[in-house]
């Protein structure tokens, strides 16, 4: 345990280092109670993150998985064990950690998962911080949003009989699942779209590399748009955060405060990358009526900001910042997604997942400017 004279002693003899440091590099400079740490998951893309980041911290790191996505893959500083989230907990049981990060409940199976290990954790851990995601909101109408908005729920949007429960609805009965089994001991985290080196869905990277390529970027609606997604370092940060600070309650992952617009989200790339491009705003709706949809997969990472979803990207984000969340630059993640993505095989490359093929963007580009 630290002590009173520990925390002051490494506050002052930062004190001098610290003021030349960014907000965000200050972090490094708190003091840290080391905790051992269970992650339910920590092979795929986000949960590494959480695993490198509490070992970077002085943390005793814990993962749960079947062994089968990538084992072995911190080597001996993190212990593995194994097991089947869809039945097989018996290696957890009558051990002991301070906190359990829940990562690997996102399927239908979701509520499930959630009870069975909150039903086998509850008298050994401290904490049960379960990621969720935005998803689970009913209403995204709301401007700003906060997480007192309204979530799915059978009663509020129903789900036909015998089909399996969809994403948000799955997340959002399992937060309930967490509450219920340890009441008062729960840290929910609701994330946007979640970004960065390593993620293999190219709902972001897709505009670092289009916009690195430049010439005739199409770039959707008007520019006013907000986008709001976390880095997926910055939402590993705040998890270890909040599990070394007990943080307790519901919190959304997203940022920065309010969104930014897309325009600014689309300079920011565009110095980042060494852009060489101009762009040309097509509206939102001509751009549906071709094909195009928004959060489609060619138009990743953009939602229109109104009716809706009007809120969808302006979350106010007072309380996450305030129990520690940091958000980056947008062209700092930028930078460093393109960096990771150039180190692909060059068929991966070629395959990305999302945006526009150039023929199709083309395409829109010389219909837009015909209409
Ligand atoms: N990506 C986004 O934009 C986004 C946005 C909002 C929220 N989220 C949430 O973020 C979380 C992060 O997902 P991630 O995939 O990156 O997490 P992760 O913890 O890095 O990877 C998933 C882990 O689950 C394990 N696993 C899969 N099936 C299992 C089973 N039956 N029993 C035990 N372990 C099992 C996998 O290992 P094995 O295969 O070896 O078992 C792997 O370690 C998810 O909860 C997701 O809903 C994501």
């Amino acid at each position: 345990m630290l002590t009173r004279r520990d925390f002051l002693g490494t506050s002052l003899a930062s004190l001098g280092a610290a003021s030349l440091l960014a907000p965000r590099d200050l972090l490094a400079l708190r003091p840290v109670a080391p905790r051992k740490i269970l992650i339910l998951g920590g092979t795929g893309f986000v949960g590494p993150y959480d695993v490198r980041r509490a070992l970077e911290r002085g943390h005793q790191v814990t993962i749960f998985n079947r062994g089968r996505s990538a084992p072995g893959m911190f080597g001996k500083d993190v212990e593995e064990l194994a097991g089947d989230r869809a039945g097989d907990l018996s290696i957890l049981k009558g051990r002991r950690w301070d906190v359990v990060i829940d990562e690997s409940a996102s399927l239908a199976s979701a509520p499930e998962w959630v009870k069975n290990a909150a039903g086998v954790l509850r008298d050994q851990v401290d904490q049960y911080l379960f990621i969720s995601t935005r998803s689970v909101y009913q209403d995204l109408s709301r401007v700003p949003m906060t997480k007192d908005a309204p979530v799915l729920t059978l009663e509020n949007s129903p789900v036909a009989a015998g089909t399996p429960l969809p994403y948000g609805h799955a997340k959002a009965y399992a937060e309930k699942e967490a509450l219920a089994a340890m009441p008062g001991r729960v840290t929910i985290v609701r994330p946007g779209l979640i970004v960065g080196p390593e993620d293999d869905t190219d709902r972001f990277t897709y505009w670092p590399v289009r916009i690195a390529r430049g010439g005739d970027v199409l770039v959707p609606g008007d520019g006013s748009d907000h986008v709001q997604v976390i880095d997926v370092r910055d939402l590993a940060n705040f998890c270890i955060r909040l599990a070394e600070d007990r943080t307790y309650g519901i919190f959304n992952g997203v940022g920065p405060q309010g969104g930014q617009p897309f325009r600014a989200v689309v300079e920011q790339i565009h110095r980042a990358v060494g852009g060489t491009g101009t762009y040309t705003w097509v509206d939102a709706d001509f751009l549906r009526a071709n094909g195009a949809n928004p959060y489609g997969r060619e138009l990743p990472m953009f939602q229109v900001m109104r009716g809706r979803t009007a809120g969808f990207a302006r979350f106010d984000i007072t309380p996450e910042l305030a129990a520690g969340l940091t958000v980056r630059p947008m062209g700092e993640t930028a930078r460093d997604t393109l960096a990771w993505f150039r180190t692909l095989p060059a068929e991966r490359q070629a395959a990305i997942k999302t945006g526009f093929t150039p023929e199709r963007e083309r395409e829109l580009l010389a219909k837009w400017r015909a209409r």
